[in-house]
């Protein structure tokens, strides 16, 4: 483990000649906790959140999240169009997109199941399989990978005691590779849940963990 100060804030803004907080880069709303009537409104259909505690048979659009869906749908002229984020409302909801799930929101929506599916396995940011409070995604690709992203992912996977896409006996971690995450001139980048981990090497890997286990509820 290393003895450097940590330096992955978890965000870009604090970086270089700024001096900026996290709220300020990303507003209040979107750090750890989102409220369950929705943050700003421009977040809705953005990339699916992670609550940390995953309830995989919780109702789907019921109370703040059926408003939500309400708000999302009088923003779109069809129900085709409304599909994405009523998907990222419900991984939010349960953790993971089922097939089950996949059938309830084409249900709801008025959507053929097969065309819901069609979309729903398009995406590698629906999780099909129920993950780790904490979803760890390593970025593998060039960029990254020249700058070590191979060695991230390994202590990654050792020092949660997985396999690739395995979770944690306790819950807490999935690890798996990703494609570019579009901060290329920050590698090796990792997105944590809904937060991204910038130029962090392998001797960071324990740090963040252990920073993980801290943030008890935090997304
Ligand atoms: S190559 Fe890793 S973020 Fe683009």
């Amino acid at each position: 483990m290393s003895d450097a100060p940590f330096k992955n804030p978890g965000w870009a803004g604090n970086t270089g000649e700024f001096d900026l907080t996290e709220a300020d880069v990303r507003g209040t709303e979107f750090v750890g906790h989102r409220p369950p009537e929705g943050g700003h409104p421009a977040a809705a259909p953005s990339y699916p959140y992670m609550l940390a505690d995953k309830a995989p048979d919780a109702p789907l659009f019921e109370g703040p999240y059926k408003e939500r869906l309400e708000k999302i749908r009088g923003r779109y002229p069809n129900a085709r169009a409304v599909l994405l984020p009523a998907l990222n409302l419900a991984q939010e909801i349960r953790g993971h997109v089922s097939p089950e799930t996949m059938d309830a929101v084409a249900e709801e929506l008025g959507l053929a199941s097969a065309y819901v599916r069609g979309v729903a396995t398009f995406y590698t940011m629906y999780n099909k399989r129920p993950v780790g409070r904490h979803l760890i995604q390593v970025c593998t690709n060039i960029s990254c990978n020249l700058c070590g992203a191979d060695e991230v992912l390994a202590a990654f996977l050792e020092h949660t005691g997985t396999e690739m896409g395995e979770t944690s006996a306790d819950g807490n971690f999935t690890v798996v590779e990703a494609e570019c995450l579009a901060a290329c001139g920050f590698p090796t980048c990792v997105q944590i849940n809904s937060r991204y981990f910038e130029n962090v090497n392998e001797a960071d890997v324990p740090q963040i963990l252990d920073r993980l286990k801290s943030e008890e509820g935090e997304g």
